[in-house]
Order: structure tokens, then C-alpha cells, then sequence
């Protein structure tokens, strides 16, 4: 075991890990963030998807002890205030881009990474900046409705 810090949604906290432990599964089990889904562990349905300094990642992806000194945001960390939504959270729920939820912190959170490269993707890219992300309800058609009004209304704020 090892003792690491790792800064989560502004909060740094000191857990044990094994050397093997993924950031996943340290969001998880060490930290209670459970709103990072982990749906194949092989890095194939970026459910897991939080930001790492900003930048998307899968977080089965990558060791717990790699993660040390990065600002880690999880889905529960992404809005702005406790009574406020992100933009993209805000879209996702009015164009039903759920179904069963299981991909859905991970869809967003790749959601507002591609937004932030790219404030006005077209179709094509809004399918490639999700080509990582999985949803195994097929709810893709929604996905992509939210995208674009999520990317309207962060256009429109800026
Ligand atoms: Fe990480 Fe599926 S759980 S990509
Ligand atoms: Fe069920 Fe995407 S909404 S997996």
C-alpha cells in the first residue's frame, strides 16, 4: 500500500492504495465519488470519464498514484454552484439524453471537454468527440440534441 493526495473537485484528501489501484476505482471505493460509472474497466465505455487538469480521461485507465498532483473534477464537482447546473448537465435533462443514467456523467463530462476545444462542433464532430463513449440504451439521437443545445448556450454566456 501506498499513501497518495489526490485533489478532487477542489478537496485534497490522503488514501491508501495499492500500486495496481486505478483512479476509478480510488474515485470510488477511497473517496465515495460514485458518480464515476465504471461499465467495462478496458477502457472501451468511457463511463469513467472524469477531467484530468481539464482534459478528458478514462479514469479505468489510469493508475490512482499517476493522478497525484492533478486537479481531478468528477461528474458531482462540474457544476458551478450547489443550486446550479453546468450548461451541458442542463441540456442533457432537457433533451432527455438519458435513459437509464449509466452513461450519463461520463457523456457529459466528455461532453464539456469537447465543448470547451470546441464551442460549435458540427454533427460530425460531436460523434467523433463521443466516439469513446458508449450507451448501451442507444439514446445517441438525444445524446447528440443535447450536445448542440448545450453548445448553443455556452456560445450564448460567452
Ligand atoms: Fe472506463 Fe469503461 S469503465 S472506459
Ligand atoms: Fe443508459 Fe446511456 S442512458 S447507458
Amino acid at each position: 500500500m501506498r499513501e497518495i493526495k489526490l485533489t478532487v473537485n477542489g478537496t485534497t484528501s490522503t488514501i491508501e492504495v495499492e500500486d495496481r489501484t486505478l483512479l476509478a476505482d480510488a474515485l470510488r471505493d477511497n473517496l465515495g465519488r460514485t458518480g464515476t460509472h465504471i461499465g467495462c474497466d478496458t477502457s472501451q465505455c468511457g463511463c469513467c470519464t472524469v477531467h484530468l487538469d481539464g482534459v478528458a480521461v478514462k479514469s479505468c485507465s489510469m493508475l490512482a498514484v499517476q493522478a497525484e498532483g492533478a486537479k481531478i473534477t468528477t461528474i458531482e464537482g462540474l457544476a458551478p454552484a450547489a443550486d446550479k447546473l453546468h450548461p451541458v448537465q442542463e441540456a442533457f435533462s432537457r433533451c432527455h439524453g438519458l435513459q437509464c443514467g449509466f452513461c450519463t456523467p461520463g457523456m457529459i463530462m466528455a461532453t464539456a471537454d469537447l465543448l470547451a476545444r470546441n464551442p460549435n462542433p458540427n454533427d460530425d464532430e460531436i460523434r467523433e468527440g463521443l466516439a469513446g463513449n458508449l450507451c448501451r440504451c442507444t439514446g445517441y439521437v438525444n445524446i447528440e440534441a443535447a450536445v448542440r443545445e448545450a453548445a448553443a448556450a455556452i456560445r450564448s454566456q460567452a
